[in-house]
């Protein structure tokens, strides 16, 4: 997206590079609006260095080739986030006022999703006329991102604290993915919750191990590690991460990464159902046992001599058709794909038939891809007839690629 970022007065813009930083990272193209206040506290060369565009900040300023007046930037943004906000940006948009390059921009903004990252002390963040403002502005389909509360730059502690440039950036991906976080949708006042849960993703890796008797189960050669560099790709980028793993070597780094540990494809279906709710994507890696022995021998079962032995399987349940079924507005469904035959059609048709946004087809044409080693080839497929084709690569570098193009 088109992201233009508005910077005011407050000790918190000097977060404003961060947040800029952490944009441009997600893949947006980012402008710069500051007004002259919020240049005491951050310089145009450090805001045009970390955009890559220049600054506009006067509203009489000469027009330069690619015309930065208000109109064209409002015609170029998808989106706008103003951060932080101060008091006096909140009051005049509440009131109409448009007396520099920024709030004449904001009016001129009245038709695209824009939020406000409010930043003051707590005594000014508590006043009516702050809050009757705020309460304007939301039933005017304004974002607020709530500010946190916590020491301020002032030395008082309370509510006023500028959300993390993080949480800013996750509220501008979550509206990317159209999911909206508040705390009560039925309380008018409320604001955008930072850190929401919906920032979280689920990933299935690994084997699942079906068990034929207390000693013996049957397994396959996932070794789990695609999942897991899709887990650390997923964390390095800001999210929150439900891994939800079969037995495997493997370790997860990464603070923001959560790991429940199944054995089975039926325990990994409960894990997983129940996590996808709190998530605004599912990303299922793990090589699932499509079949398990209808009955498990809770003592080490007896050679059964010439006879051989016959064990009769039955199905366990599609995780991610299950998922396709729950998948609610907004949430993005990634799932995998090995196929030896007509690969990409039946790709696509298990894309259509599970109600999928993007299948990873795994190649088994090559001797670095697949089970075990650290290298892979895919072809990532999207329900909008997107095709990407990946070179062979680290499961690392392969990880990071499906991140950018199936939640980004
Ligand atoms: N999968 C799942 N639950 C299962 C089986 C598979 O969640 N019980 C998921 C895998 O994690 C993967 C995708 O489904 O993301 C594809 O698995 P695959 O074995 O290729 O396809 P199937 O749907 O099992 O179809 P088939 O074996 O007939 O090709």
């Amino acid at each position: 997206m088109r992201v233009i970022v508005g910077i005011t007065g407050g000790i918190a813009a000097y977060k404003a590079p961060q947040l800029v930083r952490l944009l441009k990272k997600q893949g947006h193209e980012v402008q710069c609006v500051a007004t002259r206040h919020a240049l005491e506290f951050v310089t145009p060369l450090t805001l045009e260095t970390v955009s890559g565009n220049r600054l506009y900040s006067e509203l009489f300023a000469p027009v330069n080739d690619h015309s930065t007046e208000h109109i064209a930037l409002k015609d170029w943004g998808d989106i706008m986030v103003v951060a932080p906000a101060t008091a006096n940006c909140i009051g005049k948009l509440a009131s109409g006022i448009a007396d520099d390059a920024l709030s004449t921009l904001l009016l001129a903004f009245s038709h695209k999703p824009l939020y406000l990252a409010p930043a003051m002390n707590t005594d000014m963040w508590e006043h009516p006329a702050v809050q009757q403002n705020l309460a304007t502005l939301k039933a005017r389909g304004v974002n607020i991102i709530a500010p946190a509360e916590g020491e301020l730059a002032c030395g008082a502690t309370g509510a006023g604290r500028m959300a993390e440039p993080e949480d800013i950036a996750s509220a501008i991906r979550n509206e990317k993915l159209g999911i909206r976080n508040l705390a009560d949708e039925s309380n008018n006042s409320s604001f955008l919750i930072p850190n929401s849960s919906l920032s979280k993703v689920l990933v299935t890796a690994g084997p699942t191990y079906e068990k034929i008797d207390s000693v013996r189960f049957i397994g396959n050669y996932s070794s789990g590690k695609m999942g897991f560099a899709l887990a650390e790709a997923l964390a390095a980028e800001g999210y929150g991460v439900e891994l939800v793993t079969g037995p495997t070597a493997c370790r997860a780094e990464h603070p923001n990464i959560h790991r429940t540990d199944v054995e089975s494809a039926r325990e990994m279906y409960e894990a997983a159902t129940r996590l996808f709710p709190t998530c605004c994507a599912a990303i299922l890696s793990a090589a699932v046992a499509d079949y398990r022995p209808d009955h498990t021998a809770d003592h080490k079962l007896k050679k059964q001599g010439d006879e051989g032995m016959t064990l009769t399987l039955v199905q366990n349940p599609d995780i991610l058709a299950t998922l396709g079924t729950m998948k609610q507005e907004g949430q993005r469904l990634v799932g995998f794909a090995l196929e030896t035959d007509d690969e990409e059609v039946n790709a696509r048709r298990k894309l259509e038939k599970k109600n999928l946004d993007y299948i990873v087809l795994n190649s088994l044409r090559d001797k670095g891809a697949g089970f075990g080693v650290d290298t892979n080839r895919v072809t990532i497929i999207g329900r909008d007839g997107s095709r990407t084709e990946t070179p062979l690569l680290s499961k690392a570098d392969v990880a990071r690629e499906i991140v950018r193009r199936c939640l980004q």
